[in-house]
């Protein structure tokens, strides 16, 4: 331990990545089941080399100053590190490390099982069983969609957006895709690049897959409501502030879109007095996408390896802010 650098470590993690921070570092783990609140994670990592986070701890000018001048790295278990002011870092000389590509297949999968229960009613259809009211089968009740030869749309292509495009590819489906820079064709495959509004118009299901950042924030809002079908389903699995949650509240309330099934809210978690929990037509999970024993080892060893080729003054195999490497 003596002469070890110190790292703070803002949560329990999976035993796999905290043993291999262990070798190479002086750890303190908060033992809370909720993130430090603010004055507690300044006052942790003061003096600390390292501070590992997660999506739920605000890095920003603050915290970095409370940790003074030896920080020398912020590595974050997530992929997405919105909760960052990378700027902030950059400007410090202080890399962020993040865990891209281990959970994509697996946040994926949580995407399709969301566009698949909202398509299938499988919640509706559980909470009927339950609650005694099974009495026949029934032509008429408990209608879904077809997902199979539907549209699909995902808005934002990277890693996840693709990994979900297979999933469709596998169900006869047709696949549009929306960001800003077309991908050239090896990597797009069968689906098609087309502005926002026309794949909001003829897509059948919706699933975002864009980072949060202010040109994505409310990026689905009532104009974007508009132009979807009556019977569209929107999956989130990305970042709540995506989509303005008064505006999705209209749009389900109104039955201007069929369905939401969101992993991920505005605010997280959820207000239990948010009227989008009132309504039959939601589905939601508490940001569960790569929430599997394997993907969280794997996200914890990567979040370690970050931190520990940081903390030894080598590059990170995944930097969020890699133009750090060009000012220090
Ligand atoms: C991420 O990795 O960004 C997720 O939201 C948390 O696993």
């Amino acid at each position: 331990m003596a002469g070890m650098p110190r790292v703070f470590v803002t949560r329990k993690i999976p035993a796999a990545g905290l043993q291999r921070l262990q070798a190479g570092a002086a750890v303190t783990v908060w033992p809370g089941e909720l993130p430090p609140p603010p004055d507690i994670l300044r006052a942790q990592v003061a003096g600390c080399t390292g501070l590992l986070s997660l999506v739920t701890d605000r890095v920003d000018e603050a915290l970095l100053d409370a940790a003074g001048p030896q920080l020398r790295v912020v590595s974050q278990m997530a992929v997405g590190v919105d909760n960052i002011d990378l700027g902030a870092c950059t400007a410090r000389g202080v890399p962020v490390g993040h865990t891209p590509g281990v959970l994509t297949e697996t946040t994926a999968d949580l995407a399709w099982a969301l566009l698949l229960a909202a398509a299938r009613r499988v919640v509706d259809g559980e909470r009927f069983v339950r609650s005694g009211n099974w009495k026949t089968f029934d032509p008429l009740h408990m209608l879904g969609l077809d997902v199979h030869g539907a549209t699909l749309g995902c808005v934002g292509f990277g890693r996840i957006g693709q990994a979900v495009a297979r999933r469709a590819h596998g169900f006869g489906m047709r696949v549009l895709y929306a960001q800003p820079r077309a991908l050239a064709a090896a990597e797009a495959g069968a689906a098609r690049h087309v502005p926002l509004a026309s794949l909001l118009r003829e897509s059948d299901f919706i699933t975002l897959h864009t980072p949060l950042n202010p040109q994505t924030r409310h990026l689905i809002g009532a104009p974007q409501f508009e132009l979807m079908k009556r019977s569209a389903v929107l999956i989130n699995t990305a970042r709540g502030p995506i989509v303005d949650p008064q505006a999705l509240y209209a749009a389900l309330h109104a039955g201007q879109i069929a369905h939401a099934a969101l992993d991920v809210t505005d605010p997280e978690p959820i207000l239990m007095d948010s009227p989008l929990l009132q309504l039959e037509n939601l589905t939601i999970t508490p940001h569960v996408g790569s929430a599997t024993l394997q993907t969280r080892d794997r996200m914890a060893v990567l979040a370690a390896e970050n931190m520990l080729a940081g903390l030894a003054g080598a590059r990170m195999p995944h930097c969020a802010n890699p133009q750090v490497y060009a000012t220090v």
